[in-house]
C-alpha cells in the first residue's frame, strides 16, 4: 500500500511531487523516492523513513527536470530500507518504476528474469516491474507496458518513465487507485485527488485496464483492449483547504471538530422537509426488493466495522430483520451464506480497503445486492456496490478515522429508517421523532466538543497508564470497542473493551488499583445494570470516567468523574457518546508524545489483505 505522484510540464518536476507525496503520506510512510529525467538522464533518490529524509536527500541536488514520477511506500514485500524504496530501476538503469500493489507473481518473474541475466536489487515484488519493460521494450514504452502488464498476477498502479522516450509517463491501474490530473501544458498523475488540488480540478478517472500516456500537453488513454478512449472531465468541487490542517495541532483534532459540519452535510437533503420521511434515492431497489430482502450482513474492517455493530442493534430494532456483522477480512474465506435474499452492507471510509472490496466482490458473486457506505467519490467500493449511500465526511487525513465513523453511523440510520419505513416496521410518529433527533445531533456533538476540559483534565492524569479498559452495555458496547481502537492505535496504551455483563467472567481479574475504566451509562434500559457493574470495578479500586446522558446524576456516586453528553433518543447516542472518547484518545496520545496523524505501523488506506 503506497501513493504515487507523477508530473511532466514545464515546472521543476521535483518540488512538485514531493509536494504530491505529502498529501499522500496517509497511504504509507515508511519509505519514499523520486525519479526524474534531465538532460543528463535519470536520476533516483530514494530514502527510508518518512518524506522528510527525502527531502533531506535532495537537498543540493541539481535535479532540473520537468518531469519524473515519485512514490511514498507502506512495506510489503521487503522490509523498509532505502534499497527497497521506489522507484526501482531495470538492468540498463534507463528505466525507473513505481507501484502501489502487490504482484502476486513476481517471484515466478524473478526467476525467469534472472535466468535472462537481469539482476535484482530489492527485495520487493515491484522490482520485476522496469525489468519485464526493459525486456519488452522495442521503442515504444506503452507497448512494453502493455505486454508488462499481460504477465503480471496482482493489483497495481503503476508509473513508468524511460531515457529513450523523454517527455512521457506511462501509467496503467488494476484494482488500485490513480487519477489523472489535467492542467495548462502540463498533467499529473496521482494515487489520491488530494495530491493533484494545487494544479487542477479537473480529473481523469480511470477504469482497470487502462493505460495512459501522459505527456505536458496530451493525455492518450487506451482501454484494456487497447482502443483509445474519450473520458469525461471529473470536476473536483471540494476545497484544498479541507485538506489541510486549518490551525489546529493535528488534523485527528481538526477531524474531530469538523464532525458537526459532517453530520449535517451527509443528512443534507435525506430528511423531508416535514422531517417524517428519508429520502434515499440512491437506493435504487424496488419496494419488491425491499420486501423481499431475508437477512442483511454488515462487512467491513476496523473503525467501520465498529460503525456496522452500531448498524447490527439499529436495524434489528427498526426493520426487524436478522443482522449479521462480520469483520471482512474473515467474510470471503468462511464460505458465507450469501444469497440474492441478503442485502450486503459494506462500509469503507477510503471505498479502497482491500479486504472490505474483496467482501464486496464475494458478496455480488453469490447473487446478494450489495449497497455501499463510504466517504470517497468513484473509489473502487463506490464503483462496484449496487448502491452507494456516501458520507459527506470530505477528506479524512488522520490515521484515526474519527468524523468517518460518525458519519457511518448517520449513513446506517438512514438506511435503517428507510428500510422500516419502506417496510412498514415502524409506526410514522417513531420514524419522525427519530429525524427530528437526527437533525438536533450536530448542535449537540457541538455541546460535547465545546467540554473538552475533564477530559482533557482526565487524560493528564491517566496517561502514564500502560492499560485501560472500556466497558458498556448494548449499543455502548459497541462504541466502547471504537474507544478503545482509538485509544491503543494513537497513544499505544493496551486498550480492552468489554461487554460490561462479561466482567465477572474473566476480566474483572485484571482490574487493580488506579487502572483507568471507561464506563458508558449512556443507555436508560441497561442504567441500572452498568451502575452495579461500575461498583464491581470501583470495588477493586479503579478509577471510573463514566459518560452517561445529562439528568442521570446517579452515576456520580460511583464513578470518580462524570461526563455528561446532551440527551437524545436511546438509539441515537452512539454518535454523541463516541465524542469523548475520541478527545480522550487524542489528549492522552498528545500527553504521551505520540505521532497522533501518524501512529507507527500503520496506514490510512489498507489497499492489501
Ligand atoms: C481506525 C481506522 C481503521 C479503518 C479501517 C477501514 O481508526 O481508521 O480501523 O477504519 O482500516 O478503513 P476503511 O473505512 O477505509 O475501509
Amino acid at each position: 500500500m503506497c501513493g504515487v505522484v507523477g508530473y511532466v510540464g514545464s515546472k521543476p518536476a521535483t518540488p512538485i511531487i514531493v509536494d504530491g507525496l505529502k498529501k499522500l503520506e496517509y497511504r504509507g510512510y515508511d519509505s519514499s523516492g523520486i525519479a526524474v529525467l534531465d538532460k543528463d538522464g535519470l536520476k533516483v533518490e530514494k530514502k527510508m523513513g518518512r518524506l522528510s529524509e527525502l527531502e533531506k536527500a535532495l537537498t543540493g541536488r541539481e535535479l532540473d527536470a520537468t518531469i519524473g514520477i515519485g512514490h511514498t511506500r507502506w512495506a510489503t514485500h521487503g522490509r523498509p530500507s532505502d534499497v527497497n524504496a521506489h522507484p526501482h530501476t531495470s538492468s540498463d538503469g534507463k528505466i525507473a518504476v513505481v507501484h502501489n500493489g502487490i504482484i502476486e507473481n513476481y517471484l515466478q518473474l524473478r526467476e525467469w528474469l534472472s535466468s535472462l541475466g537481469h539482476t535484482f536489487k530489492s527485495e520487493t515484488d515491484t522490482e520485476v516491474i522496469p525489468h519485464l519493460i526493459e525486456h519488452f521494450y522495442k521503442g515504444d514504452l506503452v507497448e512494453a507496458v502493455q505486454k508488462t502488464v499481460s504477465h503480471l498476477e496482482g493489483s497495481y498502479a503503476i508509473m513508468a518513465i524511460s531515457v529513450d522516450q523523454p517527455g512521457r509517463i506511462v501509467a496503467v491501474r488494476q484494482d488500485m487507485p490513480l487519477v489523472v490530473g489535467l492542467g495548462q501544458g502540463e498533467n499529473l498523475l496521482a494515487s489520491d485527488i488530494p495530491a493533484l488540488l494545487k494544479h487542477t480540478r479537473d480529473c481523469y478517472l480511470l477504469n482497470d485496464g487502462d493505460v495512459v500516456e501522459l505527456k505536458a500537453d496530451e493525455v492518450i488513454i487506451r482501454d484494456v483492449t487497447g482502443q483509445v478512449v474519450q473520458k469525461e472531465i471529473f470536476k473536483v468541487t471540494w476545497d484544498a483547504e479541507e485538506a489541510e490542517k486549518g490551525g489546529y495541532d493535528h488534523f485527528m483534532l481538526k477531524e474531530i471538530y469538523e464532525q458537526p459540519r459532517a453530520l449535517r452535510d451527509t443528512l443534507k437533503g435525506r430528511i423531508s422537509h416535514t422531517r417524517d420521511k428519508v429520502v434515499l434515492d440512491e437506493i435504487k431497489m424496488t419496494a419488491k426488493e425491499i420486501k423481499n430482502i431475508k437477512r442483511i450482513v454488515i462487512t467491513a474492517c476496523g473503525t467501520a466495522y465498529h460503525a456496522g455493530l452500531v448498524g447490527k442493534y439499529v436495524i434489528e430494532q427498526m426493520v426487524r430483520i436478522p443482522v449479521e456483522v462480520d469483520i471482512a477480512s474473515e467474510f470471503r474465506y468462511r464460505d458465507p451464506l450469501i444469497d440474492k435474499e441478503t442485502l450486503v452492507v459494506v462500509v469503507s471510509q477510503s471505498g479502497e480497503t482491500a479486504d472490505t472490496l474483496a467482501a464486496l466482490r464475494e458478496a455480488r458473486r453469490r447473487g446478494a445486492r450489495v449497497v455501499a457506505i463510504t466517504n470517497v467519490i468513484a473509489s473502487s467500493v463506490a464503483r462496484e456496490a449496487d448502491d452507494i449511500i456516501y458520507t459527506w465526511a470530505g477528506p479524512e487525513i488522520s490515521v484515526a478515522s474519527t468524523k468517518a465513523y460518525t458519519t457511518q453511523l448517520v449513513a446506517i440510520y438512514l438506511l435503517a429508517l428507510f428500510l422500516a419505513q419502506e417496510r412498514k416496521t415502524m409506526a410514522a410518529g417513531n420514524i419522525k421523532e427519530i429525524l427530528d433527533e437526527l437533525k438536533a445531533l450536530y448542535s449537540k456533538v457541538q455541546e460535547v466538543l465545546d467540554n473538552d476540559q475533564p477530559i482533557k483534565e482526565f487524560a493528564e492524569k491517566y496517561c502514564r497508564h500502560e492499560d485501560a479498559f472500556f466497558l458498556g452495555r448494548g449499543l455502548d458496547y459497541a462504541v466502547a470497542l471504537e474507544g478503545s481502537l482509538k485509544l491503543k492505535e494513537i497513544s499505544y496504551i493496551h486498550a480492552e473493551a468489554y461487554a460490561a455483563g462479561e466482567l465477572k467472567h474473566g476480566t474483572l481479574a485484571l482490574i487493580v488499583e488506579n487502572i483507568p475504566v471507561i464506563a458508558l451509562a449512556t443507555q436508560q434500559s441497561l442504567f441500572e445494570k452498568m451502575v452495579s457493574n461500575i461498583k464491581e470495578v470501583k470495588a477493586r479500586d479503579a478509577s471510573v470516567i463514566a459518560v452517561a446522558m445529562q439528568g442521570h446524576t446517579e452515576v456520580e456516586k460511583v464513578a470518580d468523574q462524570v461526563i455528561y453528553i446532551p440527551k437524545t433518543h436511546p438509539v441515537l447516542a452512539p454518535i454523541i457518546t463516541v465524542i469523548p472518547l475520541q478527545l480522550l484518545a487524542y489528549y492522552m496520545a498528545v500527553n504521551r508524545g505520540c505521532d497522533v496523524d501518524k501512529p507507527r505501523n500503520l496506514a490510512k488506506s489498507v489497499t492489501v489483505e
